[in-house]
């Protein structure tokens, strides 16, 4: 995977590899998408100052993030149906970060399991948990999680409903794939991850199927959130889940200064600024636009950390100038698993770390820890 130099080239790889219904999931924001093209558009508008006659040796990314080391302020973030970009895709892709030094979030609404991506494990994963109406079941996740040594609970609070993607519709997405004349010309395209698919029995979400009551097929992500997310989801229940957790938690999908003032006085360790890649509400502000707004109102009391249109190294320079201790990529590590399995995951990280190493030296620092927004043109 060396000849791939960016991660635009690496998402276009994934395109002829992936059947189409799994990149567009991962390739789709919400309604319009407005926000999904403004969480990387703004990026782009954020000037970095260019400084010369700098030492710029000795140069270091390594960090930590919730406490934990990490090689550079990166982490994987928990992204659905992951082992449909490609066969085993959670389990490869926590084996990618594990050797790379960075932290790898599973899913809840993964393919591969906690215990399944536990056997692959040496280093404590994260876990991300969806809270169901079934509290039995999410007390029996956060247990499992426990179980499996996850060192992290990352707890998402912008998806009690499902905010609606087209391209999903469309599609008839489903996992796994059905046996229509689209779905079979979809894969029928596609040899390579077909061949994956039939070396492994991975291919239904294992966290839930066989965990939870009455769910024994469930290949519509839309059908099963509406039905059985909480939509009564409150702070009370924040509560509950950190109690019945008792380690670190981090509380994902934070767009908003209020929010993230009742997120500060809940005891969680951090808070992710989040619009779910733009796949909730459409028109919302893109994360990079708020994070300096949420820095400035709770940055001081908590860890912010920050998702959302990153697809490079000077993506996360500039977030961790505007104040984010760590940044989450989800779509840039799925092209790298679809276009190349745990070897494209590790050259996505490969080429974000280079970018990022670059650009912080051309910005006249040598750690990661004292880039502030001193290096922004408009700090
Ligand atoms: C699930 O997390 C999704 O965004 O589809």
């Amino acid at each position: 995977m060396k000849s791939v130099l960016t991660i635009a080239e690496m998402k276009e790889l994934a395109r002829r590899r992936v059947p189409r219904m799994f990149f567009d999931y991962a390739d789709s924001g919400a309604w319009t998408e407005s926000t999904y093209h403004a969480n990387e558009a703004d990026f782009s508008k954020i000037k970095l100052r260019q400084r010369v006659l700098v030492d710029m040796t000795g140069r270091s990314l390594a960090t930590e993030m919730v406490g934990e080391k990490a090689s550079m302020p990166v982490a994987l973030a928990p992204t659905g149906l992951t082992g449909m970009q490609h066969a085993d895709g959670e389990m490869l892709a926590a084996q990618a970060a594990e050797e790379f030094g960075v932290p790898f979030t599973l899913s809840t609404v993964s393919i591969c399991s906690i215990e399944d991506v536990k056997s692959v494990t040496r280093k404590p994963f994260w876990f991300q948990l969806y809270v169901m109406k079934d509290r039995e079941f999410v007390e029996n996740l956060i247990g499992r999680a426990k179980a499996a040594g996850c060192s992290a609970l990352v707890l998402t609070l912008d998806l009690q409903i499902l905010g609606q993607r087209h391209k999903d519709i469309r599609n008839g997405l489903s996992a796994p794939p059905k046996w229509t004349p689209n779905h079979v010309w979809q894969m029928a395209t596609r040899p390579g991850w077909c061949m994956g698919m039939l070396g492994t029995k991975r291919h239904t979400f294992r966290n839930i199927v066989g965990h939870a009551k009455n769910v024994s097929d469930l290949s519509s992500l839309s059908a099963w959130t509406a039905e059985q997310f909480d939509p009564q989801l409150s702070w009370k229940d924040v509560e509950w889940i950190k109690e019945r957790w008792g380690g670190k938690l981090i509380l994902k999908g934070i767009n908003d200064v209020e929010d993230a003032r009742a997120a500060a006085g809940s005891g969680a360790d951090a808070i992710i600024v989040s619009n779910h890649g733009g796949r909730q509400l459409d028109g919302a502000s893109s994360s990079i636009a708020m994070l300096p707004r949420v820095v400035d109102a709770v940055g001081d009391r908590i860890e912010v950390h920050v998702d959302g249109g990153i697809r490079s190294g000077q993506d996360v320079l500039k977030a961790v100038a505007l104040g984010a201790k760590g940044t989450y990529i989800g779509r840039p590590f799925l092209y790298g698993l679809g276009a190349g399995g745990k070897a494209g995951v590790t050259r996505v990280l490969e080429i974000i770390q280079k970018e990022l190493d670059i650009t912080m030296a051309l910005c006249g620092k040598r750690n990661i820890a004292d880039v502030d927004r001193s290096v922004l043109l408009e700090g």
